[in-house]
């Protein structure tokens, strides 16, 4: 079984939203691998509160975690919970994130893409956020947590003040752990009701491919801070990637991406990435910020040319 090695070894157009798709070619390393062309990748929906969310509130608030970044709490549900209550029930067989569990494996490619975890990249880009931004940047800011998985990035954004929309391939994902993530950090004094009235117009949660995503989504009002940790491991995705966020951003947006140098097995990286950004023409990148430890993992920021 394939299992997913996140370790780590070491001039467009004058409007860039006319831009037409495909604009990002496919480069020769994804082209001769081609590893997931037959995929059906899932379509895109939008997903909205189970019926038992706010019942079951309580029991997760038991199983909590909080991190500090800045002066910002946040609480998250603790993955390894998560499963063992996902399997412990029966009505949730069929779960993809439990198919995961079952095989042991990170990844499983357009089924399960990795969201049920919290990755180290998110961690990065948290410290980044609060170390670069005021509270006053983040003030009617329309913020995109782009493969979200738990949704940190976009409830740090949330906390300060943003609205943000959550995406994960994963329904499950947004169902158990995203918005279960978010209802943990919004006021505790709320009702029951207005927990889910915050719910319905401060967030949109998507699940789905990214190209459906841009598809389902690209009339709606457009992003000025695409936020996305850990997901460039995947060479075949980029371009969907890429076109997502050209599809997705305002033109003075920006797009942050927190990522390791070198994902094994899926040959996706940073520098790889970059080269990518650089090929397509569409967007200008620049590393913001690189951990010390052997530049194993960094932020790229991406603006419209
Ligand atoms: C490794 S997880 C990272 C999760 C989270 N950002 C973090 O840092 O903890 C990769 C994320 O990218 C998303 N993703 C990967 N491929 C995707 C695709 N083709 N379409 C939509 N989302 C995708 C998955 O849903 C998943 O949550």
């Amino acid at each position: 079984m394939f299992k997913f090695n996140f370790e780590v070894e070491e001039d467009a157009s004058e409007d860039p939203q006319s831009v037409k798709s495909p604009i990002f070619e496919k480069d020769a390393e994804e082209a001769d691998s081609e590893k997931t062309k037959d995929i059906d990748w899932y379509q895109a929906v939008k997903v909205q509160p189970t019926d038992n969310l706010i019942s079951i509130l309580d029991f997760y608030e038991l199983n909590a975690k909080e991190i500090e970044v800045g002066k910002t709490t946040i609480r998250h549900l603790v993955a390894g919970f998560l499963l063992d209550d996902i399997k412990a029930q029966s009505d949730l067989q069929d779960l993809d994130i439990r198919k995961s569990e079952e095989n042991h494996s990170d990844l499983i490619a357009g089924v399960y893409e990795g969201g049920a975890k919290i990755w180290e990249c998110t961690d990065d880009l948290l410290q980044y956020l609060s170390e670069k931004h005021e509270d006053s940047f983040w003030k009617d800011k329309r913020v995109l947590d782009l493969g979200c998985g738990s949704g940190l990035l976009g409830i740090y954004a949330i906390k300060q003040g943003a609205r943000v929309d959550f995406q994960d391939y994963n329904k499950d994902v947004l169902e158990y752990i995203t918005y279960p993530n978010i209802l943990l950090n919004v006021e505790e004094t709320l009702t029951d009701d207005e927990k889910l009235k915050f719910l319905d117009t401060n967030t949109n949660l998507y699940a789905g491919d990214w190209s459906h995503f841009a598809e389902l989504t690209k009339d709606l009002e457009k992003y000025d801070l695409i936020l996305t940790s850990e997901t460039i491991y995947n060479t075949e995705n980029q371009g969907k990637l890429l076109e997502t966020f050209a599809g997705r951003l305002k033109s003075d947006g920006v797009v942050l991406v927190a990522a390791k140098s070198h994902y094994f097995g899926v040959g996706g990286g940073l520098e790889q990435f970059s080269g990518k950004i650089k090929q397509g023409n569409v967007f200008r990148s620049e590393s913001v910020w690189q951990a010390d430890e052997n530049l194993k993992r960094g932020i790229l920021q991406l603006n419209f040319k």
